[in-house]
């Protein structure tokens, strides 16, 4: 009692901080507990395609740096087009990278470059990527799953959509061509601020009137192109990610073409290849593996940002938009002036 008293003040305090201590300690262990619970997304079902979605527990390869995207993984379409080519030869496959929010970028291009009803000589097929919307997931799912049966074509497997994890949308891409739409002549990668202007890429560039080219990459190509070593830059690589100096040749990744057979080599080399999370360096990182070089664009034919001129737009395969841009009425201008002569 005595001892009590003479130490009053000071095991009160030891008493308070233990307290402490044994409360932080049982909130580090809840949330250890409730992060191993399963999240909303992993619930998730796709009524009409009975699969699963999970955004799967990758630890194929543990050592992986957390920026190198987690691949190879036998990532499941949970949303598939899988008769989009079937009874078809389709010249031209448009892979649009999108994520579900992209609504109204999505009904931008099915209204402009992407309706394919307005090519009559040609068959074009467009679809757009997506990856699990990693907020509001079980809302833009649902939405994502509706909009699909309205327009059939939305393509998505079952990986965050994070810009980190882009590569593996790219590699989506490459597999889904390769086991659902082979029948096709040429592909193309394309951002969904991008205006495509096919009369010019399929008419004066691919021309279906040649036989169908193999090993075929063409795009605005960088030669020499080095990883960004500081560390306060955005696009900053590791030397664990990336350790040599320069990247192989690569295409911008707004918009590139190749011929279908390139879409099943890319996916086989990706299994093998150490990604990045930079798709269109990691594409070139497999097309050097594959021993193919990529070719540039005839003339000036990509530009990034650039107003609108009939006269130039004509001769551009695609002209990325920056998102201000309305495709509607640059669709609109181009496709009704098609015949008014350019000065060259
Ligand atoms: C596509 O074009 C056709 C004919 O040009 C038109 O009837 C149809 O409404 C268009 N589709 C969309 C989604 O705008
Ligand atoms: C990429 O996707 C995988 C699979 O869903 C996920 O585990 C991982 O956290 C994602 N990576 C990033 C950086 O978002
Ligand atoms: C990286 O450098 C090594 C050694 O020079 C070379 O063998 C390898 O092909 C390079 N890799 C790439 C992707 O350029
Ligand atoms: C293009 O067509 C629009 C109508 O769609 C017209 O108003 C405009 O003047 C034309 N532009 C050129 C360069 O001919």
């Amino acid at each position: 009692m005595g001892l009590e008293r003479s130490c009053g003040g000071c095991c009160r305090t030891l008493y308070t901080i233990l307290l402490m201590f044994i409360g932080v300690l049982v909130v580090l262990v809840l949330e250890t507990i409730l992060s191993k619970l399963p999240r909303p997304q992993d619930h998730l079902k796709t009524h009409k395609y009975n699969a699963k979605v999970t955004t799967a527990k990758i630890d194929i390869k543990p050592s992986r740096h957390p920026m190198v995207p987690p691949y190879p993984y036998p990532y499941e379409f949970i949303i598939n087009q899988e008769d989009k080519c079937s009874g078809r030869n389709p010249f031209l496959v448009a892979l649009v990278i999108s994520r579900s929010q992209d609504v109204a970028a999505r009904n931008a291009i099915r209204k402009t470059w992407g309706n394919a009803s307005n090519y009559d000589s040609v068959d074009i097929v467009t679809v757009f990527l997506i990856g699990l919307s990693p907020i509001k997931s079980h809302e833009f799912q649902q939405m994502l799953e509706e909009e699909s049966m309205t327009f059939r074509d939305i393509i998505q497997q079952n990986f965050l959509d994070t810009y980190l994890n882009l590569t593996l949308k790219t590699v989506m891409g490459m597999e889904w061509v390769s086991k659902f739409c082979t029948s096709a002549s040429y592909v193309m990668k394309i951002d969904s601020d991008v205006f495509l202007n096919v009369e010019y890429l399929v008419h004066q560039i691919l021309r279906p009137d040649l036989p169908v080219r193999h090993n075929y990459f063409l795009g605005q190509v960088y030669i020499g192109a080095r990883p960004r070593r500081n560390k306060m830059d955005k696009w900053y690589v590791p030397l664990d990610v990336y350790p040599n100096e320069t990247y192989p040749p690569y295409c911008d990744g707004s918009v590139y073409v190749f011929s279908v057979d390139m879409a099943k080599k890319i996916y086989g080399i990706a299994q093998v290849v150490s990604l990045m999370p930079f798709e269109d360096v990691s594409v070139g990182l497999c097309l050097k593996e594959l021993h193919i070089v990529p070719i540039e664009y005839p003339g000036d034919a990509y530009r990034r940002s650039e107003q609108y001129n009939h006269c130039t737009f004509k001769a551009r395969v695609g002209v990325h938009m920056e998102g201000k841009s309305d495709f509607k009425k640059i669709w609109q201008e181009l496709w009704s002036n098609q015949s008014v002569p350019c000065e060259s």
